[in-house]
């Protein structure tokens, strides 16, 4: 908390338009103009339970009626609706069947390849109830833990809903993690099963998870996990471990088709999903059931507007937050058709994404500014993917969510995917938000490019300083959130310590939400943009990764690493990007010998994380800049990484020499 915010997407281009809802919007949206907006915020600061146990009663579908709303007498332990029961999954799929939902297309899956299948609801529904039996059958119960290791796949979905089914709690590791993630993820969670599939399709490649669950199990200490169920998404074999390993379509055509859901309480842990925080070791945001799927559900009907006609593509993996509310659940409950695309943005080539937008006739795109920009850049060099070349008129309103979108990014995004015509949501929330916390409305808001805007109705967003104090507006400050809301992270996994620790600080009276971003609200009309980071958290590609972890991974190689620090710099494409100062056990590299050893290094991060977590520079010095007392000078390090000059004091630098060896790139 000490630290300032270091994440300065610094923009070229000052933006001072405003871009107002069009009256069309204004006349049709869920939340209708500002003055919607504000009776909103009005019902929930008059009546704050209220305001949210009548949304519980009319967005989900109880087995249990709840009498309590908010349980604040644990704080920050809070609990929602916490005598009621239901099951997410009836509330995502059963309560559809008898409507016309029932024989809507629910998904419709686009491979890699181009090639699309379409599930209705009742599709979906069998589908799940079928290997919701399977994992019975398995023998995981309710409570229980369940790994998903999936591609984006109908596959992965299903999954996922089977889990909440049965009362399993999921946990999805996103395909790009490495084994030695897997394994201690499935060990801090004590996963029973593992739901994988053989391979999957990535820009036409095919690429193993089989068998990083193989190595994973291998690695050790996974004692729990007793089945791995393998999605057969490809025909290359795999090796099978007899008595563990099953093929999902083996166990399905037994399994029967109906499947009586578990109710369980609104309290019950639906997921936990693993993220970066500022130690090395990952947190598992723990979810809850009801207050998630109320969110869930509220979201998309508020931010996006959903209507019945509408077709809904969010591009996010189901291994990140994103998809998981805004894919596995969101779109589901609220019963809308929804695209799942498999694919990657650029094969067979960068206008993937508008083709897809066309074939379909998307109505509402929801992805990442850095999707965006990379996506500006391939074609500004290649004209013939350039959005202008499919039909995108079927949009009417498109998203941003990850990062800060910088007013650049905006501009294009507006003219060249909305026509000018659909407005852009830019989502703020994160992994413990469970979903939006602070975005335009679409029928309500004036648009300023680079800004989230105002906070949902209900979502108590502020600014304060390290003290907990209200900041006006103009200062810039720590983002918090002064009152509960229901799909809040209820715990980390396994370390309430931590949670209390990282989220509701004693400094800020303990009960505030601390979100762990800087943020500024304009003078003019309050809107809030958020300036990045407080703590040691890098926003990669959109991918959240904390330089701890990076770090951790650098030095257990033991043979070359003596130290390491790890911090991040702004990059054009990435929104951030990772640079590591390291110190060899052996002489300091140069020339071709540093450039040898800097890629082995960032292929050890690959294989100890992901790809995502391989540094884009490595730089050698004999030391680090460290204070008398032996403290790393991180703020000195992003100077470097950021090629500025080193204007502050460095008078308590114990090593100055150190800095010129670290000036230069290799
Ligand atoms: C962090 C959360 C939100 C789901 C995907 C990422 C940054 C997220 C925005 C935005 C500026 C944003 C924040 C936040 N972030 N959305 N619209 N504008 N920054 O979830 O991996 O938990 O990351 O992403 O820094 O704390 P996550």
């Amino acid at each position: 908390m000490s630290e300032t915010p270091h994440n300065n997407i610094e923009s070229t281009l000052v933006e001072n338009r405003l871009f107002e809802p069009s009256s069309n919007m204004v006349a049709s949206a869920a939340i209708s103009g500002m003055g919607g907006y504000n009776a909103l915020c009005q019902e929930a600061a008059d009546d704050f339970e209220g305001f949210w146990a009548k949304r519980a009663k009319q967005h989900l579908h109880w087995s249990k009626p709840f009498t309590k709303v908010l349980d604040e007498s644990n704080a920050p332990f809070y609990t929602w609706f916490d005598d009621g029961e239901l099951n997410a999954s009836v509330n995502c799929l059963d309560r559809h069947m008898g409507t016309p939902t029932e024989h809507k297309t629910a998904i419709i899956f686009e491979a890699d390849d181009g090639q699309v299948t379409k599930v209705s609801y009742r599709d979906l529904l069998t589908r799940v109830a079928k290997f919701a039996n399977v994992l019975k059958a398995q023998g995981v119960q309710s409570g229980e833990r369940v790994m998903i290791y999936m591609p984006m796949t109908i596959e992965g979905v299903v999954a996922m809903q089977a889990c909440a089914r049965i009362g399993a709690t999921h946990s999805v590791v996103f395909g790009g993690f490495s084994a030695k993630a897997l394994q201690e993820r499935a060990i801090d969670i004590g996963a029973v099963a593992i739901v994988t599939a053989n391979y999957q399709m990535r820009g036409g490649k095919e690429l193993p998870l089989k068998a990083i669950v193989d190595e994973a199990m291998a690695l050790g200490g996974c004692d729990a996990i007793h089945t791995v169920i393998v999605y057969q998404r490809t025909q290359t074999a795999v090796n099978m471990v007899a008595g563990r390993d099953y093929f999902m379509h083996d166990l399905e055509a037994v399994a029967s088709e109906q499947c009586e859901p578990e109710m369980v309480n609104a309290e019950h842990p639906l997921f936990v999903l693993y993220t970066s925080g500022s130690t090395g070791k990952p947190k598992g945001v723990q979810h809850a059931t009801a207050g998630y799927l109320l969110w869930a559900k509220m979201t998309m009907e508020w931010t996006f507007d959903l209507k019945d006609s509408d077709v809904f593509w969010c591009t996010a993996d189901i291994g990140w937050i994103t998809g998981h509310t805004y894919v596995a659940y969101g779109p589901l409950a609220a019963g809308a058709t929804q695209i799942v695309f498999e694919g990657v943005p650029t094969f067979p080539n960068a206008g993937r994404f508008w083709q897809v937008i066309e074939r379909h006739k998307a109505t509402i795109f929801y992805t990442a500014p850095t999707a965006i920009r990379s996506l500006i850049k391939a074609s500004t060099s290649d004209e013939s993917v350039h959005p202008k070349n499919s039909d995108l008129t079927s949009l009417r309103i498109i998203g941003s969510v990850g990062e800060p979108i910088n007013p650049e990014a905006w501009m294009w995004y507006h003219r060249h995917v909305g026509g000018e015509r659909c407005p852009i949501v830019d989502t703020f929330w994160q992994t413990e938000t469970g979903g939006h916390m602070i975005t335009p409305l679409p029928g309500a808001t004036t648009l300023v490019p680079g800004s989230c805007t105002l906070p949902l109705p209900g979502i108590m967003a502020s600014i304060v300083d390290e003290a907990g104090h209200d900041l006006p507006h103009g200062a810039g400050g720590l983002l918090v959130v002064k009152r509960p809301w229901p799909s809040m992270i209820r715990n980390i996994w396994g370390d309430s310590a931590r949670f209390k620790k990282s989220y509701f600080p004693d400094e800020l009276g303990g009960t505030t939400y601390l979100a762990g971003d800087g943020a500024v609200r304009s003078e003019e009309r309050g809107y809030f943009r958020i300036t990045g980071r407080i703590d040691d958290v890098l926003n990669v590609s959109g991918h959240r990764m904390g330089t701890m972890e990076i770090e951790s991974a650098l030095v257990a190689h033991t043979d070359l690493v003596a130290e390491a620090a790890v911090v991040g710099r702004p990059d054009d494409l990435t929104g951030e990007a990772i640079v590591a100062f390291v110190v060899l056990k052996g002489a300091r590299p140069e020339g071709e010998e540093a450039q040898r050893i800097a890629k082995i290094l960032r292929d050890w991060v690959g294989k100890e994380i992901g790809p995502i977590a391989k540094p884009k520079e490595v730089r050698f010095g004999d030391n680090l800049p460290k204070t008398r007392s032996g403290k790393i000078m991180r703020r000195l390090l992003r100077n470097l990484a950021n090629g500025e000059a080193i204007t502050q004091d460095i008078s308590t630098l114990e090593n100055p020499a150190i800095l010129d060896q670290l000036l230069k790139p290799l």
